[in-house]
């Protein structure tokens, strides 16, 4: 064989190998956006060629995304870098940004070890050298864990039960009583919390996926939030606290249902309902969805809220312009309330939730289309609120906590963020609604769903099968 048919044979075998697809089918039009138009000098990988590396954090005409997003819009003519400006929309020149961002953190993977500790083995970070252990098996999902008192404590399942643990003994038995659950896709049990004041009163709150026919038979089903008590291995006293109007349900299963429930520190009951793959229900306060709500302990509406007095509005909104907040967690010195919100492609929010205001979503994004597409070359608008921080590459957040226990002195009052995707356990330094310093603390036990600090000090990690207990190491003897 000639030399050139070698080479087209070579070719036609690249393009067709399955980890080519693989990477086509994941990163879509973008990428093959700057296969056509950017490769050529820029290097296939990025890694560059005639035109600098973009995986190097070295940027000539500065890093941040404004600078990129103008490098690529207006080029730099004299020196060999085209202005894409005409070329290329403005909406898609932000993928672009997110694209650069998505590479250079998968090549910046394979060089960086993360810790990925296992059980009875030291584990260093930045501030404190800690262990995380089994603490309970035999779990399927576990959604959301709360302690009760120092010896007793409920955690949830996606799936729809939740079980005692007893002095770090999980029940054989799941918890009698419980709603039926829709558990289809996304669709599940959520969160457990106990009443502030739960030692007087017994209060138990759980988040779940509601199911319901709507007037044609149809399964629909959304966010409610429910009360009880537990004895005798029941959820007795079972109460309403919030349930959505029958014409907000929406088609069963499916994504973004929200499901945190948080206290503050009066005492109003904080919850979130994503905005079930219906992003313009987000922006519109007549619907539930998208939303932090704001109710009593017994569901009443403050009468403080901030669309008490518009008739049309739900009343129980706090504020709107949320995608899918997963998590909420209130500040133990401050009182602030933040959430953590999955984002897109790309574009995942840690936002400080403050009373009747707009979080911008779909109409501002960090983020694009999981398919490369373009969704909002806005990343600001006047009238919205920009987000503490946000994540590109997305790592998928899930549940958050404040720490404020005495095991981890240098970790108190830092927010605690499990993450799916990244499968990361990241702790983040947030002053005045600031971001100031963030890591990550380990990596690869699987998917974290939540992570709670329990009234022992340790942090309670939630990972697929088990709960885990993150705890300083044993004191080596001298
Ligand atoms: C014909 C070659 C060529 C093509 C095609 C090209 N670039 Fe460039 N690009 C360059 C060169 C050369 C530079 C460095 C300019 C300099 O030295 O200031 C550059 C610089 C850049 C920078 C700034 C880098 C920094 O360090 O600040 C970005 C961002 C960039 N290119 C993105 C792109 C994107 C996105 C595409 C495709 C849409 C693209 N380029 C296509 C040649 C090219």
């Amino acid at each position: 064989m000639n030399r050139p048919r070698l080479r087209l044979l070579a070719g036609l075998l690249a393009v067709l190998a399955p980890a080519a697809l693989a990477q086509t089918a994941r990163t879509g039009t973008v990428a093959k956006r700057y296969a056509e138009l950017c490769a050529n000098c820029h290097g296939d990988k990025l890694q560059g060629a005639q035109a600098p590396s973009m995986l190097d954090d070295v940027w000539l005409a500065g890093g941040d995304d404004a600078s990129i997003e103008k490098s690529i819009r207006t080029g730099f003519p004299d020196k060999g870098m085209p202005a894409w400006g005409n070329a290329i929309p403005d909406k898609e020149i932000r993928a672009m940004v997110i694209f650069i961002r998505e590479q250079r953190d998968l090549a910046r993977r394979g060089q960086v070890q993360f810790n990925k500790p296992a059980d009875a083995v030291t584990t260093r970070s930045q501030l404190h050298d800690f262990q995380v252990d089994t603490w309970v098996g035999g779990l399927k999902e576990p959604y959301s864990l709360a302690f009760l008192n120092p010896d007793l404590a409920v955690v949830t399942e996606k799936r729809g039960h939740a079980f005692l643990i007893e002095k770090g003994k999980l029940a054989a038995r799941p918890l009698l009583g419980l709603p039926v659950v829709d558990t289809a896709s996304q669709a599940g049990l959520y969160d457990v919390v106990p009443h502030p004041d739960h030692a007087r009163n017994g209060w138990v709150y759980l988040a779940f996926a509601d199911p319901k026919k709507d007037a044609d038979g149809k399964p629909v089903s959304l966010t409610r939030i429910i009360r009880g008590r537990i004895k005798d291995g029941a959820l007795i006293d079972q109460e309403t606290v919030y349930q959505a109007r029958p014409e907000h349900y929406i088609k069963a299963g499916g994504v973004h249902f929200g499901g945190r429930i948080a206290f503050d520190r009066q005492g109003f009951l904080f919850f979130t309902i994503g905005e079930r793959g219906q992003g313009p229900h987000a922006q519109d306060i007549t619907r539930p969805n998208g939303k932090v709500h704001r109710i009593h302990d017994d569901g009443r509406v403050p009468a403080d809220n901030p669309f008490v007095k518009n008739p049309e509005a739900c009343a129980t909104i706090w504020s709107y312009g949320h995608r899918n907040p997963q998590g909420l967690a209130v500040h133990p010195a401050t009182g602030e309330i933040y959430d953590l919100e999955h984002g897109p492609r790309g574009g995942d929010e840690v936002n400080l939730v403050r009373k009747g205001l707009n979080y911008g979503w779909p109409i501002i994004s960090y983020g694009m289309n999981y398919d490369g597409t373009t969704l909002t070359d806005l990343t600001s608008k006047e009238g919205m609120e920009q987000p503490v921080t946000y994540w590109v590459p997305s790592i998928a957040p899930c549940g958050a906590n404040f720490y404020a226990g005495d095991l981890f002195p240098k970790w108190r009052n830092q927010l605690f963020v499990a993450s799916l995707a990244a499968q990361e356990l990241r702790r983040l330094e947030i002053s005045g609604g600031k971001l100031v310093a963030q890591e990550v603390l380990f990596k690869e036990l699987g998917r974290i769903r939540h992570v709670v600090a329990g009234p022992d000090g340790a942090i309670y990690v939630l990972l697929p099968e088990r709960v885990a207990r993150l705890a300083p190491p044993p004191a080596t003897k001298s």
